[in-house]
């Protein structure tokens, strides 16, 4: 199976990207080919500070490094140095209906909270994300739940370019987590954990033990003291739960009987210490490779040459049925 997936590089990586994607992505690149991009040109559609962008686009390769992806065994690049991606999104846009694109959630989501910013790039969005996935013929398309849509999407687009001139693209689907494919805010547990939120709504990967403990001693809670999922009633202890569970392996019914009569301080600070003990080893790599800027341009450069060959194969193919070579 081929594996395709990406992240924006725009700001912290928290536990939801984590247990959303990486964590997924981890495990695919032992037994399938992958391939994960950092996808710059998506990190520009909403507003953006210039000259922080090269940065984040290395505090993202050390992220991916740190959090378990290994260059031995998976592509990684940056979306911008492989220009197949702007000129198939292009190409793909001419077969497009416009209603497909006005009725993607994010796109709606998007533009009503940033009126500012609704630009053609952020109704464009998912063309350049489907010419992502598409240009590598992945299977596979290992996301969180807000992504799910965005990949039915590419599923029709691959399937109307097939029909219309011929069979080039595999139809992907989108693989998302059991658990985990939607973590929540830790101040607004109805809505979804963001990096665009305030930093007492997220966990960043990186964050430290203090910082952690802090957030998650002043997570919002629910009323009562029973330490129970129950999405309805106790969306933030249920939010909580979850989190605890993938981090330790244990189910959310063992939790509850561990924490049964014990209260929601007692499980907060269990969970604090988890999540401390858990992130401990991101830390450590983060900071070795914050040094070694040569080497993670060098994997960058070496990602870009073969995810270069895949994606000009595959325009060459596109063109040629278009009638363009
Ligand atoms: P982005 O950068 O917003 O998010 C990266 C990944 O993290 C997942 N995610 C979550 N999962 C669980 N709970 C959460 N609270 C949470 N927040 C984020 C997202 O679902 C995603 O998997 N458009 C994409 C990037 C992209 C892409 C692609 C993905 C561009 N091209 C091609 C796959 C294939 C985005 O903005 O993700």
């Amino acid at each position: 199976m081929k594996v395709f997936s990406g992240i924006r590089p725009s700001g912290e990586l928290h536990i939801g990207n984590y247990l959303g994607a990486i964590k997924q992505w981890v495990e695919l690149q032992e037994k399938h080919e992958c391939v994960f991009c950092i996808v710059d040109f998506h990190a520009i559609i909403t507003a953006y500070k210039p000259e922080e962008l090269q940065k984040n686009i290395l505090e993202l390769t050390i992220a991916y490094l740190a959090a378990g992806l290994d260059p031995e065994k998976c592509i990684l690049f940056v979306q911008s140095e492989v220009k197949e991606h702007s000129e198939l999104a292009w190409l793909l846009g001419t077969i497009t209906p416009l209603g497909d694109l006005k009725r993607m959630i994010q796109f709606k989501e998007k533009s009503k909270k940033y009126p500012e910013h609704a630009s053609a790039g952020l109704l464009n969005y998912p063309l350049l994300m489907a010419a992502d996935i598409l240009l590598y013929k992945a299977d596979l398309v290992p996301v969180g739940k807000d992504q799910k849509q965005h990949i039915e999407l590419t599923r029709e687009i691959a399937k109307r370019f097939n029909k219309t001139f011929g069979d080039v693209f595999i139809l992907p689907k989108a693989l998302l987590p059991e658990a985990g494919q939607k973590i929540m805010s830790l101040q607004e547990p109805k809505k979804k954990m963001s990096k665009t939120d305030s930093p007492a709504g997220y966990i960043g990967i990186f964050d430290e033990p203090e910082k952690i403990k802090e957030k998650i001693m002043t997570a919002v809670t629910d009323s009562g003291k029973v330490v129970k999922y129950d999405l309805e009633r106790k969306p933030g202890i249920s939010n909580l739960l979850t989190i605890y569970s993938l981090f330790s392996g244990k189910t959310i019914k063992i939790l509850e009987k561990k924490f049964n009569g014990k209260g929601y301080y007692e499980f907060k600070m269990g969970m604090a210490l988890l999540l401390i003990e858990s992130l401990e080893k991101f830390r450590k790599k983060r900071k070795e490779l914050l040094a070694r800027e040569v080497y993670l341009r060098e994997i960058l450069s070496r990602g870009k040459n073969r995810a270069q060959v895949i994606a000009q194969s595959t325009m060459r193919e596109v063109k040629n049925k278009m009638g363009l070579i």
